[in-house]
């Protein structure tokens, strides 16, 4: 392709809603940071997501060093990114104190119209939004949030929130109670829902985005493949390697806060589930989750640590770089439609 010729670009009603260039998204890989990684995946004009610290900080300390770190990406990037919150309530539908410390940590930054100018998103998870929503309405934030199924969507739209992130069961890290995956979840998504819809789960190139598009989706949301690339600075590289060297099948789903989450196995998985047996309260296995988590995702303890990746970590061979993999994920889809379209007989 000559060097003045236009890079051809998939434009879509989610490029358009955020004003970026491609529909790619770097999903929130909690409770690590991932301010690295969010701006280099904004900076190759998908949107990058800056993770919380983790839930069981004490709930004015995580606001404090979650605005740390949006700071960080406000100085890394001049682009759009977004900022993820796993949200709860209780059972009188009061948010729960960890997830109001941190959305409210996100409104009160964009007050600062430099960072409002970046910190375009907030990507809420776990449970219903309808809480926090009353907290994000009226930020100028756009609002996304995951399901893992169809009700869940419908809900979510009605509650007001911008875009639907519909995750299938293979996703790793936090997963679903009832085991819908991508390829029957998305479509009836994108069936029960007017706006925009991000397809999340076992997407590693430019074949799960051009599926996606098919299947009515407007972008695609990758976490485990961003674990293994080189722009993922703030994490230990043992983490990137394990996913490199993880095999077809190795990942397990295990019992976690909010319900299940998928992980590769290792000694502090299995700790975790021996503690869980113990009958431990729900706050102590919490809080051990939380502590192994970061062991591995910032010390790169692969033994002790927890390790959240996808079932596509088994297909994970390579370290990327972001700045040449987006563009070449979406080279790759606009191929693999136009592949398809040369296939349409016509009879
Ligand atoms: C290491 C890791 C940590 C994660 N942490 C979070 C989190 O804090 N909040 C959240 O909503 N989802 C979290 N997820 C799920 C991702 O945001 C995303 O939905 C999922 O990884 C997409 O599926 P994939 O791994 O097949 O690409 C995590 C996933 C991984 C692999």
């Amino acid at each position: 392709m000559n060097i003045d010729t236009p890079r051809p670009r998939l434009h879509t009603r989610f490029t358009a809603l955020l004003g970026i260039e491609h529909p790619v998204v770097q999903e929130g890989l909690g409770p690590y940071k991932t301010v690295q990684l969010a701006a280099a995946v904004s900076n190759a004009g998908g949107l990058g997501t800056v993770s919380i610290p983790g839930i069981t900080e004490e709930p004015g300390h995580g606001a404090r060093l979650l605005r740390g770190y949006i700071e960080e990406a406000c100085a890394l990037t001049t682009r759009p990114f977004a900022v993820n919150v796993p949200v709860g309530s209780d059972s009188t539908g009061k948010v729960l104190a960890f997830s109001a410390a941190y959305v409210g940590a996100v409104v009160e930054a964009v007050r600062d119209p430099m960072i409002a100018q970046r910190l375009r998103v907030i990507t809420t998870s776990a449970g219903p939004p309808s809480a926090a929503r009353r907290m994000i309405a009226g930020s100028g934030l756009i609002h996304m949030h995951k399901v893992g199924g169809t009700r869940q969507a419908i809900r979510a739209r009605q509650d007001g929130v911008d875009v639907i992130i519909a995750s299938g069961y293979e996703a790793g890290g936090h997963t679903h109670s009832r085991p819908v995956h991508t390829f029957v979840l998305v479509p009836s998504v994108t069936e029960a829902v007017d706006i925009p819809v991000v397809l999340a789960g076992g997407v590693r190139d430019g074949r799960g985005l051009a599926a996606a598009l098919a299947m009515g989706a407007d972008a695609v949301a990758i976490g485990t493949r961003f674990v293994a690339c080189r722009d993922n600075r703030d994490w230990h590289p043992a983490y990137a390697q394990r996913i490199i060297d993880a095999r077809e099948g190795e990942d397990v789903v295990f019992p976690a806060t909010y319900g299940p989450s998928r992980a590769l196995p290792s000694q502090g998985l299995t700790d975790l589930l021996a503690l869980a047996a113990t009958g431990a309260e729900e706050d102590e296995l919490t809080r051990y989750k939380d502590v192994r988590l970061i062991a591995g995702q910032r010390d790169g303890d692969m033994v002790g640590g927890l390790l959240p990746a996808g079932q596509i970590s088994g297909a994970i061979l390579d370290l990327i770089d972001v700045a040449s993999f987006i563009p070449a994920l979406i080279a790759d889809a606009i191929a693999r439609i136009e592949r398809a379209r040369g296939q349409v007989v016509l009879a």
